[in-house]
């Protein structure tokens, strides 16, 4: 990181003003909690990773994401301790067992969800420093609409809701959907169903929730906000097997039909996001 990046106490704090989002960075997030963020997002990582892609995935839930449980890292140098000017951006970054880069807040970082200026003006530094060295940044983020989710989401160009087929998730769901478009200026919003009962269950619930956002969510005349649907992952019981044993399903059990949806959604992503400039 060179001086310009690197947080200080010295480096004199701008006012805060609307954040323009970074290019290639997807925000993973959703309504409801638990419903599979981290999983989709450490998976999809090691996914694109096996496609040559170059991936960076930044615990943007502070701390709580769990990545490093997932991915059964512990490292001593965490995003805290940049924040903190003890360690350098580079000294942060781990590698994961998929392929792809990590950057774990460290517990310490929940300190730092009262996100002042300072706060915010420093995450974006560290953010526009990562961006040239990856094609595509992954933020898991917090569930829900706190403001360090909506802050985490702002940084992103393309969000990817997450969401499971039950109807609390749902509501959840377009109740995020509805912040973004009100508060981000959002008008296209990626949708991830997890753990879906049947083929074709995802795309479904997509067009309900599509007509739903239709008939309430004007985002300005002549304007709609768009849903498209990314894909689905099912439920399957390998994924519970995987986390238990602290291993990427993508790894352990490629062949399994969550990973395979996975892959898929790796392809679609490369496709849609990382081929086509953003
Ligand atoms: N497709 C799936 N099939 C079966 N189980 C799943 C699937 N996806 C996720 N799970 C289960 O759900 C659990 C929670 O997933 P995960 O931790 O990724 O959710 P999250 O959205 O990141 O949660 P939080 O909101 O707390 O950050 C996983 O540990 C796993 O056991
Ligand atoms: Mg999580």
């Amino acid at each position: 990181m060179n001086d310009e990046t690197r947080p200080t106490a010295e480096r004199p704090v701008a006012k805060p003003g609307p954040i323009k989002p970074l290019g290639k960075v997807v925000a993973v997030t959703s309504g409801k909690g638990g419903v599979g963020k981290t999983f989709v997002s450490a998976n999809l990582a090691a996914a694109l990773a096996k496609r040559g892609q170059k991936v960076l995935v930044l615990d943007a839930d502070l701390g709580l994401a769990n990545l490093d449980v997932v991915l059964n890292l512990y490292p001593k140098i965490t995003l805290h301790d940049v924040f903190t000017g003890k360690a350098k951006l580079e000294e942060a970054i781990v590698r994961a067992p998929g392929g792809f880069s990590v950057l774990l807040a460290g517990s310490g970082m929940v300190e730092y969800s009262r996100l002042t200026p300072t706060v915010r003006q420093d995450f974006l530094h560290i953010m526009s420093g990562l961006l040239p060295h990856y094609d595509i940044v992954l933020l898991d983020t917090g569930a829900g609409i706190s403001d360090v989710v909506l802050f985490a989401v702002s940084l992103a160009s393309e969000v990817l809701v997450v969401a499971t087929p039950e109807p609390t998730s749902l509501t959840d769901a377009y109740a995020t959907i509805k912040v973004l478009v009100g508060e981000q200026q959002r008008r296209t919003i990626r949708m991830v169903i997890n753990q879906t009962a049947r083929m074709g269950d995802g795309r479904a619930i997509t067009t309900q929730l599509q007509q739903v956002l239709d008939r309430f969510v004007v985002a300005k005349p002549g304007e709609k906000v768009r849903l498209i649907h990314m894909g689905d992952i099912p439920a399957d019981t390998a994924v519970r097997q995987a986390v238990m044993r602290r291993q990427l399903l993508i790894l352990s059990t490629p062949g399994c039909p969550a990973a395979l949806a996975v892959s898929q959604l790796a392809g679609k992503i490369e496709d849609t996001l990382i081929n086509k400039p953003l």
